[in-house]
């Protein structure tokens, strides 16, 4: 099961991806976390200790690995690079471990790609999207950033399913319509929404709404919780902090939902 998680800046996006890591983890899948949102926060949500967290090196400032993978070191101008540089070693190599089994990936500031930017840092990373092959019973969730646009077409073909994460919002609902844009573009299978910070069955009435009008299928909703804000901080896990919160349990119906939906052959 592939996944990559979108929507706009504040939604929830890395804390609804760090929690299903862990509660795949904890089924039973191997899961690789990869963090593609230069922020890189998704460590805490993960449950991997500011002292790890903070030593991180990004691949994208591993020059050295990029140099070995792709042919160029970043920022030297010209020279013929590899396009499809292989990656199915790099969760092992330089995966960091986090709990219940999981690996995180963090891949820093990736450049926007604009009309066919070929910068090898950037190479990388859509090999890394789009190559990481994933077995049974293996699992890839992805936090992205909130425009698509570095990624460029195809990279995300390979994907499940693209959850856009939203709140009962017109915000993020307008980022959600120029994500099924992008998506389109991009060959993206499936795109699902799910609604986070839901205060009230208004709330949901309004996305059910939405969601008929995006044509995009709404697969779960998460409801408001302050023990997540509180989580976040004091930089400990939603899943370690708030274990009995009603976010967390919402997540776990969300995984049962993909498990079911991209069962495991
Ligand atoms: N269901 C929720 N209930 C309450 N607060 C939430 C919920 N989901 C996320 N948050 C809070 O919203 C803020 C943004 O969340 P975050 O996961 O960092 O969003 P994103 O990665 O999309 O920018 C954080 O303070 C987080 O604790
Ligand atoms: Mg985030």
């Amino acid at each position: 099961m592939k996944l990559a998680v979108v929507g706009k800046g504040g939604v929830g996006k890395t804390s609804i991806t760090g929690t299903l890591a862990r509660q795949l983890g904890r089924e039973g899948y191997k899961t690789l976390a990869i963090d593609v949102d230069p922020s890189m926060n998704l460590a805490y949500s993960l449950g991997i200790s500011s002292n790890i967290a903070s030593k991180i090196t990004p691949l994208s400032e591993n020059h050295s690995l990029i140099a070995e993978r792709t042919g160029v070191t970043p920022g030297s101008s010209g020279g013929v690079f590899s396009l499809n540089p292989t990656v199915n070693d790099i969760a092992e190599k330089y995966g960091i471990a986090g709990p219940d089994g999981i690996r995180l990936l963090v891949m820093g500031t990736v450049r926007a790609a604009g009309a066919g930017c070929m910068c090898p840092t950037n190479s990388l990373a859509k090999a890394l999207v789009r190559h990481l092959m994933v077995s049974a019973k293996e699992a890839v969730v992805m936090d992205m950033e909130a425009g698509l646009e570095h990624l460029g077409r195809g990279t995300v073909r390979g994907v499940d399913a693209m959850l856009c994460v939203v709140e009962p919002r017109m915000q993020s609902i307008d980022t959600a319509r120029r994500i099924k844009d992008l998506s389109k573009e991009l060959g993206v299978k499936s795109l699902l929404i799910v609604g986070n910070k839901m205060k009230n069955n208004s709330e949901h009435v309004f996305l059910k709404k939405v969601s008929a009008e995006l044509r995009i299928p709404l697969l779960a909703t998460i409801p408001y919780d302050e023990s997540i804000e509180q989580a976040d901080m004091a930089r400990v896990a939603p899943i370690d902090f708030a274990p009995d919160s009603p976010v967390v349990s919402a997540i776990e119906s969300l995984k049962s939902s993909l498990i079911m939906k991209f069962p495991s052959t």
